[in-house]
């Protein structure tokens, strides 16, 4: 118990320190506090209680006070054992009375005693970011869990593809919102947020150039894209490797090579895995990879690097610095890992920057207002967040950068909706 309230953190000293770095984040989150101002005075989250398993940053502080302004019961845990910033989770509890379970290097047994204690406050929304609190709901073994809950919001594109397959499978038993497809959401936080981010966390981790160096970006979906147009932008000489031929078709044309991973491997100085699936860097690649071959995930789960194959044939490993391992290899060579292939832009950087997150927690806001008015309509399934949902938190956006846009003449908007002109 800290400041009477159930939470489990490092160290509740941290909180002033956390509740200045979660007001600096405010300045850049314009549309969230619009949201938050509205919903203190209107209350649409009144009675219902929200529990959150999303990396435990500023801008997810901020998220929480906007939905507990909203008459939301708020717990938060951690979507990811690496991703909290134990400051913030001292000031949410301290400072903002939020339950709050979640230590920035929790083993897994703390993970799930922490998604465990957020469903003890018996929510009627999840919120997740990668879909393990909703999985831990569908497999647990009490059913009043289940009787309380009325929606959830997903978060991320991995989180997104468990819940559509939980659906299709006939598996998934309360309306899910899928916030990451909303175009507000991954135009922005999954490219230009994942973008930034990502080149953010390896260079914190490891003070590297990026100019001159050769950089392999596995997986060319929103995140991929970002990363490899930013990596250009500090002077990387980007390869792609891909199996989707649309998606590789796009990357040759934005000016990326693009080759197996069996040949990029063996070239590159830096590998970054964004494909959301398993083993795109594996045993064999690791075998031919260049000795100081600098390797990090950026995409949802760790499972994207093959790092049982890599200790398997490895003589030894070290931490050289703060998030970079050194495996020794027998021939000699040398291979980094950092943040333990463990999301690098949240393990070893702060996470995408507030200005974007802003409107992906605006989704996150609105979608949980919507699930709450509109509960009694909603099947089982993934749904989109509402059109209008998403044009608004656009058009908060634009005003809030102070960018005005034309809009369409009678005459325009006829010819638009014609199929009869020019014949
Ligand atoms: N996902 C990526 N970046 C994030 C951030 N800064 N806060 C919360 N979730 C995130």
């Amino acid at each position: 118990m800290e400041n009477n309230i159930p939470a489990d953190i490092k160290d509740i000293n941290l909180a002033s320190e956390g509740k200045k770095r979660i007001e600096w984040a405010a300045r850049e989150m314009p549309v969230l506090s619009q949201i938050q101002s509205r919903f203190a005075k209107e209350k649409p989250l009144k009675g219902v209680t929200i529990a959150g398993c999303l990396h435990v940053t500023t801008e997810t502080a901020n998220l929480a006070i906007t939905l507990r302004d909203g008459g939301a019961n708020v717990l938060l845990c951690a979507s990811n054992p690496l991703s909290t910033q134990d400051d913030v989770a001292a000031s949410l509890v301290a400072d903002y009375g939020i339950s709050t379970f979640a230590i920035k290097g929790e083993n897994n047994d703390q993970y799930y005693d922490h998604i465990n204690a957020v469903l003890d406050g018996k929510p009627n929304i999840t919120m997740d970011d990668g879909a393990d609190l909703v999985t831990a709901v569908l497999t647990s073994e009490n059913p009043d869990l289940l009787s309380n809950i009325f929606g959830g919001c997903e978060e991320t594109t991995t989180g997104v593809i468990r819940l559509k397959s939980l659906a299709n499978e006939g598996r998934l038993k309360y309306p899910i919102i899928a916030v990451n497809d909303a175009d507000t959401k991954h135009f922005f936080d999954n490219r230009y947020g994942t973008g930034q981010s990502t080149l953010d966390g390896i260079t914190r981790a490891t003070n590297m150039l990026w100019a001159g160096k050769t950089v392999v970006v596995a997986g060319y979906g929103w995140c991929g894209r970002g990363v490899a147009s930013r990596a250009t932008g500090m002077g990387s000489q980007v390869i792609v490797t891909e199996v989707d031929p649309i998606r590789a078709l796009e990357a040759a044309m934005d000016g990326h090579r693009v080759m197996p991973m069996e040949h990029a491997s063996k070239i590159a100085d830096v590998i970054i895995t964004l494909t959301g699936g398993l083993k795109a860097v594996d045993r064999s690649h690791f075998e031919v990879m260049k000795d100081g071959a600098v390797i990090a995930n950026s995409g949802h789960f760790n499972v994207e690097l093959d790092i049982d194959g890599l200790e398997e044939i490895s003589n030894g490993k070290k931490e050289v610095r703060q998030y970079v391992e050194e495996y020794q290899l027998d021939d000699g060579r040398k291979i980094y890992l950092l943040g333990e292939g463990r999301l690098i832009n949240l393990a070893a950087a702060e996470g995408h920057p507030s200005a974007v997150m802003d409107m992906s927690f605006a989704n996150q806001a609105l979608s949980s207002e919507y699930l709450a008015k509109n509960k009694a309509d909603l099947k089982n399934e993934v749904y989109s967040v509402p059109h209008e949902i998403d044009a608004e938190v656009g058009r908060l956006k634009l005003e809030a950068m102070g960018i005005k846009i034309d809009a369409l003449t009678k005459e325009q908007d006829h010819y638009l909706n014609s199929w009869n002109f020019g014949t």
